[in-house]
């Protein structure tokens, strides 16, 4: 797994032992979703490239480093939503880009409903949103419409990962890396993540 990274933080695993359980209300899960999302935005971003620039301080001039990578958001709707602010805090001037999809009940396969992608990239460098890797689809979905729109530095970030879900990440897109609070134990039946926290989605607007 040499691209999968867990994040070992114990604030992260403190906020995900709440954000787990059942008796979490929506808005509490949505601030929780948003402060682990900014957390973890601090561990994906650690290898972007920057530029050097001179800044003028109140003393000096001085040799500095500004981001060169135009960044895009790219939330995977509904659940992805979430996370956004949590990175918005750390770099408010990334752009969003909604990408929607819900998982066929019977199927598990993702069905897009929503893509207002421009024909040409306006980011450099995209970071997929979306607190649940379960069986994989959504999120190699994902990243295939990101390929075709020409980015090609992409990153996954999630709360928690399925093995079966990983696997297919790795198999199909493999230069893409992963960032989780975690990795559970398996898919349930339904394609349900176990143990999981529930369905992503209806704990954080409440409609479960
Ligand atoms: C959930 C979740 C992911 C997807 C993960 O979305 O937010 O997008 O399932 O499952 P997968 O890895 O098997 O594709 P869902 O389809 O429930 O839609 P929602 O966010 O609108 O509730
Ligand atoms: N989507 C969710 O919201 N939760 C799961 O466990 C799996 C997919």
């Amino acid at each position: 797994m040499s691209n999968v990274y867990v994040s070992p933080h114990p604030l992260i695993a403190h906020k995900l032992s709440k954000l787990r359980d059942v008796a979490t209300e929506p808005k509490k899960f949505r601030e929780l979703v948003r402060e682990i999302a900014g957390l973890l935005a601090y561990e994906a971003t650690a290898d972007l490239v920057t530029t050097p620039v001179d800044v003028q301080t109140p003393l000096a001039i001085t040799r500095a480093a500004q981001l060169k990578e135009k960044i895009g958001l790219v939330p995977i709707l509904r659940a992805g939503l979430g996370m956004v602010e949590g990175f918005w805090e750390l770099m408010p001037s990334a752009e969003v880009w909604h990408i929607g999809l819900y998982r066929d009940e019977k199927t598990l396969k993702p069905v897009e409903y929503y893509n207002k992608l421009p024909i040409e990239p306006t980011v450099s460098v995209c970071l997929i949103l979306d607190p649940m890797l379960a069986t994989g689809g959504s999120a190699t979905a994902t990243v295939e419409v990101l390929k075709r729109w020409g980015v090609s530095k992409i990153k996954f970030v999630g709360l928690i990962g399925a093995p079966e879900g990983i696997a297919l990440m790795q198999r199909q897109h493999p230069d893409v890396p992963i960032y989780l609070a975690a990795i559970d134990d398996h898919l349930n039946e339904k394609g349900y993540i176990v143990p999981g926290l529930g369905d992503a989605g209806d704990r954080q607007f409440g409609t479960a």
